[in-house]
Order: structure tokens, then sequence, then C-alpha cells
């Protein structure tokens, strides 16, 4: 008997809370026919806790994920009402920093050309992968505001990067290629305009580059990145950047795919915890009116019972999205006209339908 995973579901937030429901109803199908060995528990933290009681995340409850829990599923987090972020910036980034989640996953896969808004391309033309480093950067909170609200004002917002956090994620984007047998890792960066940090990214790819002599190593600025995303994304498969350009990376990277609604990622430690989450936001315009898409969230499942060692569920959860889409059993967003709710069930009764 295969050792029992432990899952924390946290909905969060506005659409958030919509899409979690359906993933779960996924996440429960696939344990139920599958016999998959794994303990389900719900937490309510987000905008309508910290409305409540000025909780975000104790640190216990950190404690209690990182000793007591394989994985965490988060929906999204943000609400007009704490206009300020303070709860989503606690909890989301406070996670990633605190469970050190290292490595933001963000697979770049396009499951039907219909959804493609570039001209010409093919399933077989989108299909890499964005390792973004997740605890340094531009993202650390390090820097401070001098003289504020006067014409004087200074801001100042440090980029860190430290040798051991910037050669542990070219690294892993190294295994993973091996692992996966892709050809090439593309090292991202701006250190033609920025002289120290990024330096330290070019070296520490040289470096870590030379261990592995049967990929090809690549090395492109991140504004050039950004044009040759659209103009042949074809010649990717693995790509690695910090914290900054990966975040606007994956956006355009998930409008290649189809659009928010179906991107997927995982924020990863290697060796501890780790949590999964769809890329969008929690739209709360959106909340609670059944149109959220909610397949990023059902393959965001996917790829974290890949990540729990069952990587069998992750094809089979693409597989039923895949027929939802070329069914168009799928939300406005995509150009179906179903619900949240509706394109939830269909893909569950297309696991049953694989399944038998
Ligand atoms: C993402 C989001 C977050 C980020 C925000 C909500 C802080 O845009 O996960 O990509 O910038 O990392
Ligand atoms: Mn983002």
């Amino acid at each position: 008997m295969p050792s029992i995973k432990k899952i924390a579901v946290i909905p969060g937030d506005g659409i958030g809370i919509d899409v979690t429901k359906e993933a779960m109803k996924v996440l429960e199908i696939l344990q139920r026919l599958h016999n998959l060995p794994l303990d389900i528990q719900h937490f309510d933290y987000g905008a309508e806790r910290y409305l409540r009681d000025g909780t975000t995340m104790p640190p216990q409850q950190v404690e209690d994920f990182r000793r007591n829990f394989d994985a965490i599923f988060i929906g999204a987090l943000g609400d007009p009402r704490v206009p300020d972020m303070a709860h989503a910036r606690d909890i989301l980034l406070g996670l990633r920093f605190k469970l050190d989640l290292y490595v933001n996953y963000r697979p770049i896969k396009l499951l039907d050309e219909k959804l493609c808004p570039l001209k010409g391309k093919t399933e077989a033309d989108i299909d890499f992968v964005v390792f973004r480093e997740n605890t340094e950067g531009l993202y650390v909170g390090m820097g401070g505001i001098f003289k504020k609200g006067t014409p004087d004002e200074i801001a100042t917002q440090e980029d860190v990067n430290t040798r051991k956090g910037v050669e542990r994620i070219i690294r892993h984007a190294f295994e993973f290629a091996k692992q996966k047998g892709r050809k090439k890792v593309t090292m991202s960066d701006k250190s033609n305009a920025l002289r120290f940090g990024h330096d330290l990214w070019l070296r520490t790819f040289e470096e870590v580059g030379a261990e592995y002599p049967d990929i090809e190593k690549e090395h492109i600025y991140i504004d050039a990145l950004m044009m040759q995303m659209v103009k042949r994304p074809e010649q990717f498969e693995v790509i690695v950047t910090c914290n900054m350009f990966g975040d606007i990376a994956t956006d355009l990277g998930a409008q290649l795919q189809g659009g928010m609604g179906l991107a997927a990622s995982g924020n990863i430690n290697p060796h501890g915890t780790s949590m999964f989450e769809p890329v969008h936001g929690s739209a709360p315009k959106y909340a609670g009116k059944n149109t959220a898409n909610p397949l990023a969230a059902i393959l965001t499942v996917g790829l974290m019972l890949d990540h729990l060692g069952f990587s069998e569920m992750n094809s089979i959860v693409e597989t039923a999205v895949i027929d939802a889409i070329k069914a168009n059993k799928t939300t406005k967003d995509l150009g179906g006209n179903l619900g949240t709710k509706e394109v939830g069930e269909f893909v569950c009764k297309q696991i049953e339908r694989l399944n038998s």
C-alpha cells in the first residue's frame, strides 16, 4: 500500500472558489476510480476569513503544511474589499517564501490549434515549460520609500540574486530536460543591462550547463525572448528565468496556449511540501456567476498528481480536458457556451468514460 498523500485545499477568493469546486470533483473522481491514497483537507484562508478575524496565514499553519502535508492546492486570491492585497501577498508569496518553493513550474502547451492566437501554429509548435525562479529577485520585498508623498520621494526595490538560488533553479531546469528527454535549455536574463545580478545568472548558467554535455544551451535576453515566443515558439523546449521575467513570460505563454483559463502551475520544493495553483487571478467580477473557466484548475490537479507520483492521472486529466475542448464543452472564453459547473461535470464524465 503506497503511503497516503495529504493534500491541503485553499479555495481562496472570487472565482478561485468556483474553479476549485470543479477541480475537487475531478480529484475525487480520480481518487475513487483509481483508488488513490489521498487525504484531502480544506482550509478557509482568503479575504472572507481575513476580514472576519484578521487571519492571513498563521505561522503555525505554515509549519503544519510543512510537516504534515505533501501538497497544497490553491484557487486564487484577491478581493476588492482588501485593496492592498495584504492577505493575498501574505498567503501566496508567504507560502512561496516560507516553504521555499523555489521552482515555479509553468508548462505552456497548446492543447488544440484552434485556441492559438498565432497564425498557422499547431499543437506540435507550442509545447515547452517555463521554470521561473520563485523565491528571489524583485519579489523579496527589500527596499523602501523615503520622503513619501513629497516631490523628492525616493523608492528602491532591490533585485536579490544569490548564487545558491540561481544555481538550484538552473540545475532543476537541466535535470528536468534530462529526465524528460528534452534537448535544449534556454536561459533568459537581461545581462547586457543588469551587469551584476544577471551576470551571476549568465555565469551560473554556463557553469551548470557544462555538467550537461548532451543538452543544448541557449541564452537569450528577455526582450528577445518575448519576440521569439510570438515569432517561433516551436524553438523552445525548456526555459529558465528569474522571478520577475518568469511572471511576465508566463502570461504571454498562457495566451499562446489559449488564455489564462488553461494555464496551470506548480510552486515546487523538490524536497518538501509543494503548492499548485492555476495561473489566473480571482476575477471578483465573475465570482459565483458560474462563468469562470475551470480547466486551468483542473489541469493543475493533474500537475499536482503528477508531482505526487501519479503521473498517469495527469495524462488522464489532460486527455479529458482536450476532449472537452474538441467537443466545445467549454466556457465562453474558449468559444463554448457552458458554465463552470457544466464544464467540470463534462470532464468528470469523460474521465469515467476513459476508465470504462
Ligand atoms: C502569478 C501572479 C503573482 C505573481 C501575483 C498575484 C503576486 O501574478 O502567480 O503569476 O506575481 O507571482
Ligand atoms: Mn503573474
